[in-house]
């Protein structure tokens, strides 16, 4: 898992972190919220939506190769858009129940800023592999990290007058995804139009890149999150990218848990003290098939 240290310092971010699926979430690796200074407006920011779309459209068409050839051996393609569950929106009612797929999300993936422009990167999301690099025209594009041929991860591959090339046997995709070379290919053979890689769309926010992970449902932009503070001129961007050792929903968690603070932190800062342990309200102010959001109170029965 990897998290941007800044990314504490908006005042919206209590909101956005107690906003978490109440349902039990897949597990998730190298998920990076991140933001930077390379601020864009909301209409610059989705960029990346033309291009997305008419690689979806071809990738639509067309079935991995590998897929054909070995039958059941690589299904996800087909089921990764069956991940709907049944939530609990009211810890009082079970009859409150309402659908969640957590793929009909935005995720932040990597810092648009440092995206290499000269090697694919390998990231993973949730249970996903994807693949992101900028092609020749410096556009950030987003595949399964994997060949259609045999497999083999993109990510350690290379990119070839913008062409992302696999290590195995040298097959290149263009932008859209399709396959446009395949050296071991008889001369006249054409190339199968199931030769195609299964896009992701990502867009650029606040210098963010973000992912949508359903292929089932078309995204929506409204739900990429938007930090005001961020927007602001003059706003300090000092962004770092930690990995850590550890999924991200045990950091989470760990967050919406301020009654450790006083204990575990005795006097590992200026201002946390064990004598300082005391009850601690909140009042949950939102409450969805997404997750619950929350603020202090004076009192309340939700005791931490
Ligand atoms: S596995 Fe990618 S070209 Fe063969």
């Amino acid at each position: 898992m990897a998290i941007l240290q800044p990314f504490f310092c908006d005042k919206s971010l209590p909101k956005i972190l107690n906003f978490s699926p109440t349902c039990t979430t897949p597990k998730v690796t190298n998920l990076v919220p991140t933001k930077s200074k390379d601020l864009v407006s909301r209409s610059e920011k989705h960029n990346h939506k033309k291009s997305y779309f008419s690689v979806r459209k071809h990738w639509k068409k067309c079935h991995a190769v590998a897929e054909e050839i070995i039958g059941g051996l690589s299904s996800s393609a087909s089921s990764d858009d069956e991940q709907g569950e049944s939530v609990i929106l009211s810890p009082s009612s079970q009859d409150e129940v309402a659908e969640y797929d957590w793929t009909e999300e935005w995720y932040p993936l990597y810092l648009t800023k440092n995206v290499p422009d000269d090697a694919p990167l390998g990231l993973t999301v949730f249970d996903k592999q994807v693949v992101l690099y900028r092609d020749g025209n410096g556009e950030i594009l987003c595949f399964e990290d994997r060949c259609p041929h045999r497999l083999a991860k993109l990510s350690e591959g290379q990119l070839f007058d913008g062409r992302l090339e696999c290590l195995y046997h040298g097959w290149q995709y263009d932008g859209s995804g399709k396959c446009v070379t395949i050296p071991q290919l008889p001369t006249g053979a054409k190339i199968p139009l199931s030769a195609c890689l299964k896009p992701y769309e990502v867009r650029d926010s606040q210098g963010v890149i973000w992912i949508w992970m359903s292929h089932k449902t078309p995204s929506n932009a409204k739900k990429i999150p938007w930090f005001e503070n961020f927007a602001k001129p003059g706003f300090r961007d000092i962004s770092t990218i930690h990995e850590l050792p550890y999924d991200h929903s045990i950091l989470l968690e760990n967050l919406m848990d301020p009654a450790h603070v006083p204990i575990s932190h005795d006097r590992t800062d200026f201002t946390a003290k064990r004598e300082d342990a005391t009850a601690l309200f909140f009042e949950v102010t939102e409450r969805t098939a997404r997750g619950f959001a929350d603020r202090p109170a004076k009192e309340n029965p939700c005791l931490l």
